[in-house]
C-alpha cells in the first residue's frame, strides 16, 4: 500500500474491543483488563507479530543474502519485502531504507556518516528544546569532535516548536534542522512543511523523528520533503530491536559506511576494501532478520486498521482524557490542545513517581519522569511529568480508570 493513510478510507469508531482482543499483553496476571498507556514508550503487540515473529524465529528461520539454499532464499525475499513495506508504509522508496535498531541508531548513523563528512567547524545545525535525548545527544558528541554550534529553537506558549523563532534563528550557517515529528512528552505535531520550507531556505537538510508520529499519523516523506526520517518499530506494536532510516537516495548514495564487516562489502582486499551500495552498505553483519518480519506484520497490522482511523481514535481520546483532567482541581495539563495521542500533566503536592505507583494498584500503567527529554522538563520547570499516551486499544475505559486512579490519589495524599 502506497502513501499510506492518505489513499485509506478512515473507518471510525474503532471496534476496540475487537482490536484489544489480539493483544495478549493487554490482561493482568489475574485477568482483569490492564489499562496501559505507556504507549508512547512501547507498543504492546498483536498476535499477528507475535506469530510472524515466532514463524520467522521457527519454520522459517535461516540467515539472509547469503545462503544458496532454498530457505535462505525465502528469507531473504521475505526480508527484503520487508524493507518495501517499510518504504510503501512511509511513502519512500526500498533503496531508500535502512534497517537500524530503532530511531537512536539511525540518528547516530545520520550523525556518523552524514554529518562527520558533511559538517565543519564554524557550521550550526538547530535542534528544539523539546527533542528526545536521542535527537540531542549524538549531535553533541559530534559536535565535540568537529566544533559546530548547535542552536535550540524555543517553543510556543503552548508547546509547539516555534517555527517563527525558528525562521528568525536559521541562517546560511545552518547545515541541519533536526526537529521531532511529534513531542513525545506533549505531542505536539510539528508543522512539517513549513519546518521543510524553513530548514531549506537556508540550505539545510531536515531531520525528521518520527518515533512518535509513525504509529499515530499517516506519514509519507515525499510528501513532507524532508530529507531524514527515523523511527523505531516497537512503538508501532512491532519488535524491539529494528527501526529505519529513510534517506532520500542521492543524500543516501552519497554517504560513507558507519560501521564495518560483513555484508556491506562489495570486494575486501588487504590492499583496498569497496563497499556496497546503499542501503546495504549501512547494515554491517546479520541483521534483525526475525525483527524485520515482525516489522512487516505490525505494518501490515496497522494498515488494516488504517492510520487516519486510529488517528482519529486517539485525538478523541486525548480530548476527553484533557477535558477531564481540566475539570479537575490541582491538575496542570502541559502542551497543546490539539496533540497526537500523549498527554503530560502534573498533579499538584504529588510526585509523578508517586501518581504512578498508586495507579499501578489500580492497573493504570503510566509513564513517570523526564521521558529522556531533560532539557524540556527544565524548560517546563518540573524534575518530571506523569504521562499518559495512547494506542489502538485503548478507550474511554483506560480514560475514566486514570481519572479514578488520580481521584484516589488526591484522597490519599490529603
Ligand atoms: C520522539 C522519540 N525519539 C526517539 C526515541 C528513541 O527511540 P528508541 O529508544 O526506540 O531508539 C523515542 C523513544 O521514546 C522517542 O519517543
Amino acid at each position: 500500500m502506497s502513501l499510506a493513510g492518505t489513499q485509506q478510507r478512515v473507518k471510525a469508531p474503532l471496534d476496540v474491543a475487537a482490536i484489544r482482543a489480539q493483544f495478549p499483553g493487554m490482561a493482568m496476571a489475574d485477568g482483569r483488563p490492564w489499562h496501559y498507556l505507556d504507549t508512547g514508550a512501547t507498543a504492546q503487540k498483536p498476535q499477528a507479530v507475535i506469530d510472524a515473529c515466532a514463524r520467522a524465529m521457527g519454520v522459517d528461520y535461516a540467515t539472509v543474502h547469503r545462503g544458496v539454499y532454498s530457505r535462505s532464499a525465502d528469507m531473504t525475499l521475505a526480508f527484503e519485502a520487508a524493507r518495501r513495506k517499510v518504504a510503501d508504509f512511509i511513502g519512500g522508496r526500498e533503496n531508500e531504507i535502512v534497517f537500524t535498531r530503532g530511531a537512536t541508531e539511525a540518528i547516530n548513523l545520520v550523525a556518523q556518516s552524514w554529518g562527520a563528512t558533511q559538517l565543519r567547524a564554524g557550521d550550526r545545525i538547530l535542534l528544539s528544546v523539546l527533542e528526545h535525548h536521542s535527537n540531542i545527544v549524538p549531535w553533541q558528541l559530534l559536535a565535540e569532535r568537529i566544533g559546530f554550534a548547535i542552536d535550540v529553537c524555543p517553543l510556543t506558549e503552548d508547546g509547539q516548536i516555534d517555527l517563527a523563532a525558528a525562521e528568525a534563528m536559521l541562517t546560511p550557517a545552518h547545515r541541519l534542522v533536526a526537529f521531532a515529528h511529534v513531542s513525545n512528552v506533549l505531542g505536539s505535531v510539528l508543522d512539517c512543511s513549513r519546518a521543510v520550507a524553513l530548514a531549506h531556505g537556508v540550505g539545510a537538510k531536515l531531520l525528521l523523528d518520527g518515533c512518535q508520529a509513525v504509529p499515530r499519523l499517516p506519514v509519507d516523506v515525499a510528501a513532507l520533503g524532508c530529507d531524514f526520517y527515523v523511527f523505531s518499530a516497537h512503538k508501532l506494536y512491532g519488535p524491539t530491536g529494528i527501526g529505519a532510516l529513510w534517506a532520500r537516495a542521492e543524500i543516501l548514495d552519497a554517504m560513507p559506511p558507519w560501521q564495518g564487516g560483513g555484508s556491506m562489502i562489495d570486494r575486501v582486499s588487504f590492499a583496498k576494501t569497496t563497499y556496497a551500495p546503499a542501503p546495504q552498505r549501512f547494515e554491517a553483519g546479520t541483521p534483525a532478520i526475525v525483527e524485520a518480519i515482525g516489522l512487516a506484520a505490525a505494518i501490515d497490522f496497522v494498515n488494516a486498521i488504517g492510520l487516519p482511523a486510529i488517528h482519529t481514535h486517539e485525538v478523541a481520546l486525548v480530548e476527553a482524557l484533557r477535558a477531564e483532567l481540566a475539570a479537575m482541581n490541582s491538575v496542570h495539563v502541559f502542551g497543546p490542545r490539539h496533540s497526537a495521542g500523549i498527554v503530560s500533566f502534573a498533579l499538584e503536592g504529588v510526585h509523578p513517581h508517586d501518581l504512578g505507583t498508586i495507579l499501578d494498584e489500580e492497573g493504570v500503567a503510566i509513564r513517570a519522569g523526564h521521558h529522556c527529554a531533560q532539557p524540556l522538563m527544565a524548560h517546563l520547570g518540573v524534575p518530571a511529568t506523569a504521562r499518559a499516551s495512547f494506542g489502538i486499544y485503548n478507550d474511554q475505559s483506560d480514560v475514566a480508570a486514570l481519572i479514578r486512579g488520580i481521584e484516589r490519589t488526591k484522597r490519599i495524599f490529603g
